[in-house]
């Protein structure tokens, strides 16, 4: 019974749903417009279906991309770790004071890279230093003169491996920077040369150092002084004034803070400010660019450098600024230098006192297109006198006057009667510009001139 009404129930079912389908069919004509959108939507569906296949794609490979990337920094950073582990193995071998100086020639090369307020350039100040521990003397003067520690950073490059000197160095502290000369080997010479190997060594000493302060601090621009020299209050101010002459006229190669005839009664005492150009290469305290110390430092001489770079070769026409009285003076050399020329000579440079404020002034008449012109007319318009008649004071004329010369010898005899140096280097007479030395006598300018159409030096002159 059960089964029967069962089997009824569900035939009956059956029924009803065919005919409800039918006039739901019959009811709703749709039946086209349900398959278009059926198609529709399958389309859609596939469309889907492509686009989450597609980002799926992407996905892995961006996937696989990331962990390219972090297999990458992985490896990296695996090898930083193994550069640094070298690195402080190798630190931990250095002793304590290497590592102080690698940190100080990290200071000194931001010094050096350094854009000082309103463009104003750093200069370093290279001493070189022996076995003088007088050298004291010396860096208090630049210590007190010295405007800017920031501007102008001190470098003490000592040769000769001397402790009490070392000592006397390492006494200023972070105010200097302390440098050593490493190769202290014997320099073989000839046996004629022996008692000259002083030179030798101040040759090597500053070709080394040099090479420091340019091609390893990395300074554009170095201010150079002895370890035996007294400095004028306005040194900084002074090579700080030039320094735009330096950079804007290449027919300069050097500042010098020397006058070779810069004695007492040579010089115009009332006129600290003026200023000349040279021919003579005159050192003792000047200013070098690293565009000519790259020119240099390649062909750089065993010995006698500064008679080397006064060679036509090396000089090639170019011109120092110097100045009227000298803002450094030495105190003295005990060593390579021959005691008897300061005794005679270099103890009455006159060393100047007064402050010039160089860097506020008008400089621009030291160019050379603007000098030579002004400078030949001063020399060649003063009138011709003798030695005879300037010494006796028979010179009616009140102003500058000149005396010729047309000989290597008449150079020298007249040059000595006035107190002159009277040596040549490369055929330059010290301190000569276009052949003419200018000096005070008797309170007057005086000119020791070649005639007006000179045609340059004579190398052979000595
Ligand atoms: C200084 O550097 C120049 C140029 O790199 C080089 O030729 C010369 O040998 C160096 N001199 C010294 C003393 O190291
Ligand atoms: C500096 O002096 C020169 C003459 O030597 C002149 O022509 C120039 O105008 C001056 N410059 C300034 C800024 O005064």
């Amino acid at each position: 019974m059960r089964r029967n009404h069962c089997i009824g129930f569900i035939f009956l079912s059956l029924t009803v749903w065919s005919v409800v389908t039918y006039f739901l069919f019959l009811q709703r004509p749709l039946g086209t417009r349900f398959s278009e959108r059926e198609a529709a939507v399958q389309q859609r569906l596939k469309e889907l279906e492509q686009g989450v296949r597609q980002q799926s794609a992407d996905s892995e490979q961006l996937v696989r991309q990331l962990q390219r990337t972090v297999h990458q920094r992985q490896q990296l950073a695996v090898a930083d770790a193994v550069k640094r582990r070298v690195e402080d193995a190798e630190a931990d071998q250095l002793t304590d004071e290497e590592k102080l100086q690698q940190e100080k020639v990290r200071q000194l090369r931001a010094r050096a890279g350094q854009r000082l307020a309103g463009g104003a350039p750093v200069l370093a100040v290279l001493v070189f230093a022996c076995n003088r521990v007088t050298v004291s003397k010396c860096l208090d003067q630049l210590l007190r003169y010295r405007p800017s520690a920031q501007q102008f950073p001190i470098v003490v490059s000592q040769d000769c491996a001397h402790q009490p000197t070392a000592g006397a160095i390492a006494a200023y502290g972070d105010r200097v920077f302390h440098i050593q000369q490493p190769d202290q080997s014997e320099i073989v010479v000839l046996p004629k040369e022996k008692k000259f190997k002083g030179y030798y060594k101040i040759s090597r000493h500053y070709g080394w150092a040099l090479n420091q302060t340019f091609f390893n601090f990395n300074f554009d621009t170095v201010i150079i002084v002895e370890d035996d020299l007294d400095v004028s209050p306005d040194l900084f101010e002074y090579f700080l004034g030039t320094y735009a002459l330096l950079q804007r006229d290449p027919t300069l190669w050097c500042v010098s803070a020397w006058n070779d005839n810069g004695k007492v009664g040579l010089v115009d005492e009332g006129a600290p400010e003026m200023l000349h150009r040279t021919d003579f290469f005159p050192g003792l305290g000047w200013m070098l660019r690293r565009a000519v110390w790259e020119e240099l430092a390649p062909k750089w001489p065993a010995a006698y450098w500064d008679d080397w770079i006064r060679q036509p070769e090396q000089r090639r026409g170019r011109a120092c600024i110097r100045p009227e009285l000298s803002r450094t003076r030495t105190f003295g050399k005990v060593g390579v230098s021959n005691g008897h020329f300061y005794e005679k000579h270099l103890k009455f440079i006159k060393l100047n006192e007064k402050f010039v404020p160089f860097t506020q002034m008008n400089l621009t008449y030291l160019l050379k297109d603007n000098y030579d012109q002004q400078f030949v007319k001063w020399v060649y318009e003063s009138p011709v006198v003798t030695y005879q008649e300037l010494k006796s004071g028979s010179v009616a004329h009140e102003g500058p006057v000149r005396i010729p010369y047309h000989t290597n010898d008449m150079y020298k005899r007249t040059a000595k009667m006035l107190g002159l140096m009277d040596d040549f280097r490369s055929g330059v007479p010290r301190t000569g510009y276009r052949g003419v030395v200018s000096f005070m006598y008797k309170g007057r300018r005086v000119f020791l001139a070649p005639n007006a159409n000179w045609k340059g030096y004579d190398p052979g002159w000595s």
